[in-house]
């Protein structure tokens, strides 16, 4: 998406996510999610505007952009960054981790030559860690965008990443 598509179309996806969940703090995370899901990640544009949008004296409803900003560093499904076409969640949590975790994660780290949180320079890919994503039965468990990985071993890495081509 262009920097202009992107500018253009931050107020409109916001007040579409506000109108959806309502202007109350229950709603925060839900209208995040919606401009990440549309722009792969929260702008500082998205930020500003969903404070501007979100001000109403009337309900005494105020929320600062540090605020928002906080929201979005704290969920991992929630990106303040631009991210790559697929994204890979790696589940970095103990159980995960002792059956085999840790070799998954350096595999990763080695095809795609990046660091958790880093972006291939093609865009293609962002690697990031999650905590528990519920799947401990069947770790080490990764994400490639919304697809499961369960019992994952090395030598299945290069397959996987292979059917985003
Ligand atoms: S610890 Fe990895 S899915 Fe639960």
């Amino acid at each position: 998406m262009s920097e202009l598509m992107i500018e253009s179309d931050v107020a409109a996806v916001v007040q579409a996510a506000i109108e959806r969940h309502g202007k109350k703090h229950d709603g925060l995370i839900p209208i995040l999610s919606e401009i990440n899901h549309v722009f792969g990640y929260v702008s500082g544009e998205a930020f500003r505007e969903v404070r501007k949008q979100l001000h109403d004296p009337t309900e005494q409803m105020y929320v600062a952009e540090s605020q928002l900003y906080a929201l979005a560093s704290f969920y991992d499904m929630l990106s303040t960054k631009p991210r790559g076409r697929h994204v890979i969640k790696f589940c970095e949590n103990a159980p995960c981790h002792v059956v085999g975790g840790k070799a998954i994660w350096d595999t990763l780290r080695e095809k795609l030559n990046l660091n958790n949180g880093e972006t291939t320079p093609d865009d293609k890919w962002t690697l990031v860690t999650t905590s528990c994503l519920g799947l401990c039965s069947v770790g080490p468990v990764l994400l490639v965008d919304d697809d499961m990985y369960g019992n994952v071993t090395p030598e299945q890495i290069p397959d996987i990443l292979e059917h985003y081509k």
